[in-house]
């Protein structure tokens, strides 16, 4: 690991409970910040309104609340994706956007090339999902996209695209296996409301490199 530790983790300290929000494409609904450590934001079902998305050369917009993060996203080339299960092939998650991690609170803005992933059934005219999963040091977060891609399709004008910073971003190699006990959203969210609280009901570990640094952080935090 070659992140400045002490940084990293007073910083965590003080957003242990931040998000992120995805801007472009759309989300399934609306930001729910207490669902948004399950699959989808909670969210169960597919929308039938779906983004048209370009089969390569796409964006990917999202808000981030933490200064320090990892980001990757997993792609579902079934019509109605419930669970972790369905963003994965052989045991292993369809990533069309390789984890990397990244600096910087605020708007960030990536290019994403999905047709070149080699993703079986990613193409034209395919119904597919992406999921991000965002990770601050605190938990994984998810959010997902409903999209209909399309090789002649491109970002409309008015989205948005900036960066907060002009932060590198690294590449993160990583190993991902889905819990096969994952399930859709179950609603069993049980968490009150004390501010330390890190723990989240995440239904899968994502292995990205600091993982351990995460434990530690919440092992401080369970101590104040
Ligand atoms: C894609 O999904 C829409 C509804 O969201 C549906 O009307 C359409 O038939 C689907 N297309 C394919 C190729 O499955
Ligand atoms: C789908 O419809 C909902 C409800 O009208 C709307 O809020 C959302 O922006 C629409 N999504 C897309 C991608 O058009
Ligand atoms: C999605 O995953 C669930 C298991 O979690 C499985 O039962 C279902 O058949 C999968 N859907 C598709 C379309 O593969
Ligand atoms: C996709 O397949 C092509 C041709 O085999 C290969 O050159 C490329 O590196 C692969 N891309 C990824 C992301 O695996
Ligand atoms: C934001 O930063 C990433 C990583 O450096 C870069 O790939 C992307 O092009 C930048 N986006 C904009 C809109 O400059």
């Amino acid at each position: 690991m070659r992140v400045a530790t002490a940084a990293f983790i007073s910083g965590l300290l003080t957003v242990a409970s931040a998000h992120f929000q995805l801007q472009y494409p759309p989300p399934r609904g609306v930001f729910v910040e207490d669902k948004e450590p399950t699959f989808c934001d909670g969210y169960a079902t597919a929308v039938s309104n779906r983004t048209v998305f370009p089969t390569n050369g796409g964006i990917v917009s999202l808000h981030s609340e933490h200064v320090h993060w990892t980001l990757g996203g997993i792609i579902a080339t079934v019509q109605n994706p419930t669970s972790f299960d369905n963003f994965s092939s052989g045991g292993q998650f369809q990533f069309v956007m390789p984890f990397f991690q990244t600096s910087g609170e605020g708007d960030f803005c990536f290019p994403v090339d999905f047709g070149a992933q080699n993703v079986t059934g990613v193409k034209n005219g395919a119904n597919v999902t992406l999921q991000l999963i965002y990770d601050g040091g605190d938990g994984q977060l998810y959010q997902c996209a409903d999209l209909t891609l399309s090789d002649s399709a491109s970002v409309p004008q008015s989205v948005s695209c900036t960066n907060s910073t002009n932060a590198a971003t690294t590449p993160f190699s990583t190993s991902v296996n889905p819990d096969p006990t994952s399930t859709s959203p179950s609603g069993t969210s049980s968490s009150t409301s004390t501010a330390t609280s890190t723990t989240n009901a995440a239904p899968m570990n994502v292995a990205v490199g600091f993982s351990g640094l995460a434990g530690i952080v919440g092992a401080i935090v369970a101590l104040l």
